[in-house]
């Protein structure tokens, strides 16, 4: 028994944390980002053996923090057995290189434990290419010196590419293969943009789920169209927007997205890789933005979100508030929080709670600013009740000597679309 949990154990990375805390930021909020790199060390499979803070003005130029405190690092890693150190910040190529040479182990950053990440839940063949662009263009400036050698030896995170596969070392390969997946991203990134141009054409409602990772974005998409997207209790199962169509109550039928993961600080190498799955929010009708109601750091998640989406230009769409996981948290802090975000909707999307209400309230965003139509149809013109299903809802039908007389309602958001489509159509007449 003894043996066989000691082989379990050499499975896992053992890592040390280390964090610099400047004058300027306060104790709770270091401890925040402390419990969130656990979580992802977690993520990534490492085990932590061991958490270090280290109080300083600034940032050492050339090892970020003392040097004193990395020869201290280099013993306290002899003593717990830890085969790498995680930073909490992002650290250049010549500190960490520094770093390497002192305490004589690998050295993982921010950036690189989150690429490791995204790396290993990537899915598709899109997210692979992204996070491996992201990855080699995070590496091309670390490949002088020992760093990488050690990096080589050492394997596991910051080592592996999408898939498990091993991250090519060699510059002029790196700089072919960047070469290579840039064109392929192009590539794809044209297909995406001529989708998205056809849905326009169609007048497809596009609905974004959007969130911090493990927020319960996959779930909800299954529940809401029975999609199986996977699901799994990990930060970033997600990696790849999955797009499923969705028949409102209304019976309106809509295009719904599921995105990536988000996190606080986003690497800037996987926002440049991940430029047009965000794009695709940028151009979103309505974002739903899913909110983990059982985690403790729900707020600054809040916040991590609202930044990003401000970064890349998608606020001020219509957007839902969904606070999901009702079930996994007390009556009384649900109350707390209703009180303060008495918007938002409160949903379960594991256990299917309040999903209907959910359903309705995009219902009644889509359907805002309805446009009264009344129409005189020929009999036999079956295309127009097939457009007006489709786009729209009516309201009520009369018959008269040659055909119907429709009244319908259409969402504004469709109403250039649907006028183009009658000026076609002469023989629909609109009487007002
Ligand atoms: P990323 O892909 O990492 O961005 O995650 P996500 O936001 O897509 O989350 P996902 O749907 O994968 O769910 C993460 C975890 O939360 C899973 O273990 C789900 O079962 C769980 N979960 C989702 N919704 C609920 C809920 O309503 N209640 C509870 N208790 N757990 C939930």
């Amino acid at each position: 028994m003894k043996s066989f949990n000691g082989a379990q154990q050499t499975l896992k990375e053992k890592v040390i944390l280390v964090t610099l805390q400047q004058p300027s930021q306060k104790i709770w909020e270091i401890e925040d980002s402390i419990r969130e790199l656990e979580q992802l060390s977690a993520t990534a499979r490492a085990k932590v053996v061991g958490k270090l803070i280290q109080q300083r003005e600034k940032p050492h130029p050339k090892t970020y923090i003392g040097i004193g405190k990395a020869k201290e690092i280099a013993n306290l890693s002899k003593k717990l057995g830890a085969t790498s150190i995680i930073f909490n910040n992002n650290l250049t190529p010549s500190q960490q290189g520094n770093l390497e040479e002192i305490i004589n182990l690998k050295i993982i950053d921010r950036t690189a434990l989150i690429l490791d990440i995204f790396a290993r839940h990537a899915h598709s063949n899109e997210g692979k290419l992204q996070v491996e662009l992201a990855q080699l263009n995070y590496r091309l400036p670390r490949l002088k010196g020992k760093g990488m050698e050690l990096s080589r030896l050492g394997g596991g995170i910051g080592t592996r590419g999408p898939g498990e596969t091993k991250l090519e070392v060699d510059r002029r390969k790196i700089n072919q293969r960047i070469q290579h997946l840039k064109k392929e991203l192009e590539e794809l990134d044209k297909r995406r943009s001529l989708q998205r141009k056809q849905r326009k054409k169609n007048q497809i409602f596009l609905i974004s789920i959007v969130g911090y990772t493990n927020a319960g974005k996959s779930t909800l998409l299954n529940v809401l169209t029975s999609a199986d997207v996977l699901v799994k209790d990990r930060l970033f199962a997600t990696l790849d927007s999955t797009s499923r169509k969705l028949i409102l109550p209304s019976k309106q039928k809509v295009v719904i997205s599921d995105t990536v993961g988000f996190i606080s600080n986003l690497p800037n190498q996987l926002i440049a890789s991940f430029k047009s799955t965000l794009d695709e929010i940028r151009e979103t009708d309505l974002i739903l933005h899913v909110i983990n109601l059982s985690s403790p750091m729900m707020e600054e998640q809040i916040a991590a979100v609202e930044n990003i989406l401000s970064d890349i230009g998608a606020t001020g769409k219509p957007q839902i508030n969904v606070f999901n996981k009702i079930d996994a948290i007390n009556e009384r802090l649900l109350k707390r929080i209703k009180r303060k975000f008495p918007d938002a909707l409160y949903i379960s999307a594991l256990k299917n709670l309040n999903i209907e209400i959910l359903l309705k309230k995009i219902d009644e965003i889509i359907t805002q600013n309805a446009v009264k139509i009344t129409l005189k149809i020929p009999y036999n013109e079956n295309k127009i009740f097939q457009k007006v299903y489709q786009l729209g809802r009516v309201i009520s039908k009369k018959k008269f000597s040659d055909g119907n007389i429709l009244v319908i309602e259409i969402p504004e958001i469709y109403l250039l679309g649907f006028k183009k489509f009658l000026r076609e159509n002469k023989n629909i007449e609109q009487i007002i």
